[in-house]
């Protein structure tokens, strides 16, 4: 089942790679044809970054589920599409294979359309990390709803803020979601989100936990009765919604620089076309690979590679609902040797955890299946990674570092497991299509090799973000307008004297917490929510686990003393108002920020003081007190 456009050599790959760039019409026109459309492109791309207007397969009309799903009945339909791990390990594996899957979200789909959702519609899910989530994700897919996946972990004001902007219909959550040890009450957290949004008409909740929960008659409703429903019937299948290629296939928020996380819509064909095509080459999967992806589905990683580019390669997928420590930090290596995983695709974050428990919850565990190990994320540092070559991989497996964004749809900048070199904290070559361009300080080219510079893409791929939900003039601001006529990313990178690429890390106001994307605005306005709070600014420092940390500089209100209390009010603010991975590691209470004469915070200095760094500060001059720099060290020496 080796797909045409997996790459197979070196040589291959800048064939590859040449003709991607030489003929990108033609070359994604092979790739594209390996897909069923039940209608072909008139067009294969139409561009300008300017608007920006990106259209790919333009008249093209598909179903992703159907390549996800029923292309596969008749040659794979009894392979395992999805093998579930439970949080618990006493609790029963889940093995659902290709057939199977078929039939759930088609009897899924036609509850969703029972319930009144019509294609266009935007469907918020609110889950955890259960088969029933990727089934409600292909539902949505499958009659043309917009599907918008809200992380788990996110607080009630944080789906507020998702259903407003998507001003969804609908959402699907269940009555609860495990976690290690703890149960999370989903449900409650949506009825709390329901009081602030009119749109919402109808909620469907899957029983996961069997806790009480309170279903309001006449919006609430019960999966399982909804499926009973379908069953009695007698429907088996649901006609997959002809969509257009670039009909919107869903919406995923992520922080930006600025103000609340936005709606990266992403599109039916280009998408499908991307994530299949960059998973099949990058991880060079084969028909046996049992492939285990850690991310959790409400991020970008999951939606591409746990659940569409696994489905489109007809690769059976591993879903872990549990946390990586928990009942002990053997969880991974346990599940990889009980169900022969071949490919690891986790994040620096999770390794450098791991690392930290030392080698006794690897040892005993047979990882002898293991093929190939991602990273995704955030940039792994050298001892994560070699620690993950020698101690995961025992020196045989290719490490894919793999760099992209939510707004890229697929992975951009990796080498190709054991077909392209590998080097350790380097991205290194762009996948065909692919076409980076670093930019210096005065908005030139960098030409050659050995330097360092802003990250930009300048032509368009199909996975690329096509706009952010409802505003797009945001999209072209926060991508588009830095650089004329190049798509800019956001991070730094150094391209070395091979010409490999290495991220460097996030050169706007945007922290990459365990992997994790936070705007340091959106922490900003959380921690400012807080009623004994004047004003704050945040800025990440290294931190040893989770690349960045949290770093608050408070200024409390006139006359209230800094205390531990006013710490864990910020604290219960940020959880309530974003969720506790946004939780600051550290909060400074100062008596002024630093400020330009036009009241702009200089976070450069910030960023040095959280750094440890308090001597070379830089320019201080035009602030308008400088003094306050002085006592902001002092405070910062003895925190
Ligand atoms: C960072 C996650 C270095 C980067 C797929 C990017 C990385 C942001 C890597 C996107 C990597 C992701 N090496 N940095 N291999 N992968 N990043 O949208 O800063 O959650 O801009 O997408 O993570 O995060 P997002």
């Amino acid at each position: 089942m080796t797909p045409a456009y997996r790459i197979s050599s070196f040589a291959d790959y800048q064939t590859a790679y040449e003709k991607s760039i030489t003929q990108p019409e033609e070359f994604w026109a092979d790739v594209a044809q390996q897909f069923q459309w039940s209608k072909p492109w008139t067009k294969v791309l139409e561009w300008n970054f300017k608007a920006p207007a990106v259209n790919w397969f333009t008249d093209g009309k598909l179903n992703i589920t159907e390549n996800c799903l029923d292309r596969h009945l008749n040659t794979i339909g009894d392979k395992a599409a999805i093998i579930w791990e439970p949080n618990n390990p006493q609790e029963n594996t889940q093995t659902i294979s290709f057939t199977a899957l078929h039939q759930r979200v088609c009897a899924l789909a036609n509850a969703l359309l029972n319930l009144g959702i019509k294609r266009g519609d935007r469907v918020c899910l609110y889950m955890g990390m259960i088969p029933e989530l990727e089934i409600a994700v292909l539902a949505c897919a499958r009659i043309g709803a917009i599907h918008s996946v809200i992380f788990g972990g996110f607080s009630a004001k944080s789906i507020v803020d998702r259903v407003q902007d998507t001003q969804a219909i609908a959402i699907i959550t269940c009555d609860g979601a495990y976690r290690g040890a703890k149960e999370i009450p989903l449900k409650a957290v949506v009825d709390e989100a329901l009081q602030e949004c009119d749109s919402v008409k109808k909620v469907l909740v899957f029983t996961r936990t069997k806790c009480a929960v309170n279903m309001l008659a006449g919006r609430d409703y019960s999966w399982e009765q909804e499926l009973e429903k379908v069953a009695a019937s007698g429907k088996t299948t649901c006609p997959a919604a002809q969509m257009d290629s670039e009909d919107p296939l869903f919406i995923l928020y992520t922080s930006g620089s600025t103000g609340k996380p936005k709606g990266v819509v992403h599109t039916c064909g280009g998408y499908m076309v991307w994530t299949a095509y960059t998973f099949v080459n990058v991880f060079q999967v084969e028909d046996e690979d049992i492939h285990f992806c850690t991310a959790d589905i409400g991020w970008v990683t999951g939606h591409s590679y746990i659940i569409y580019g696994p489905l489109l390669a007809g690769t059976t997928s591993l879903m872990f609902e549990g946390i990586p420590t928990w009942p002990d930090a053997g969880r991974f290596w346990e599940i990889i040797a009980k169900h022969r995983v071949s490919i690891l695709y986790t994040s620096p974050t999770a390794i450098r955890g791991l690392m930290s428990h030392g080698l006794e919850p690897i040892t005993g565990k047979d990882l002898s299946s293991l093929r190939v190990l991602g990273s995704v994320g955030e940039p792994i540092n050298e001892e994560a990674w070699h620690w993950y070559d020698e101690h995961i991989g025992k020196g045989k497996c290719p490490i894919v570092d793999t760099w992209w964004q939510t707004e890229t749809g697929g992975i951009m900048i990796s080498n190709l497991a054991g077909i392209t070199p590998a080097k350790p904290s380097y991205a290194t070559l762009p996948l065909p299509g692919v076409q980076p361009v670093l930019m210096d300080g005065s908005g030139q080219k960098m030409l050659g090799n050995s330097v360092s510079g802003n990250l930009c893409i300048q032509f368009p791929w199909p996975g690329m973000i096509r706009t952010t939900w409802g505003d797009h003039e945001r999209c072209r601001m926060s991508y588009f307008d830095t650089y004329p006529k190049l798509y800019f990313t956001g991070d730094g990178c150094l391209r070395d004297e091979q010409g490999f690429f290495r991220i460097t890390g996030r050169v706007d106001d945007v922290l990459n917490v365990s992997g994790h994307r936070l705007g340091t605005a959106e922490l900003e306005n959380a921690i400012n929510m807080q009623e004994h709070v004047a004003e704050s600014a945040v800025v990440p420092f290294p931190h040893d686990l989770k690349g960045q940390g949290i770093y608050a500089f408070v200024v409390l209100k006139e006359g209230i003393p800094p205390s531990d209390a006013e710490r864990a009010a910020i604290h219960i603010c940020i959880t309530e108002n974003i969720g506790p991975i946004a939780k600051p590691d550290k909060i400074q209470f100062v008596s002024g920020l630093p400020k330009t004469r036009s009241g702009k915070i200089m976070r450069r200095i910030l960023r040095k003081i959280a750094e440890g760094e308090m001597e070379h500060l830089g320019d201080t001059t035009t602030l308008l007190d400088p003094g306050i720099v002085e006592a902001i060290k002092t405070g910062a020496k003895n925190l």
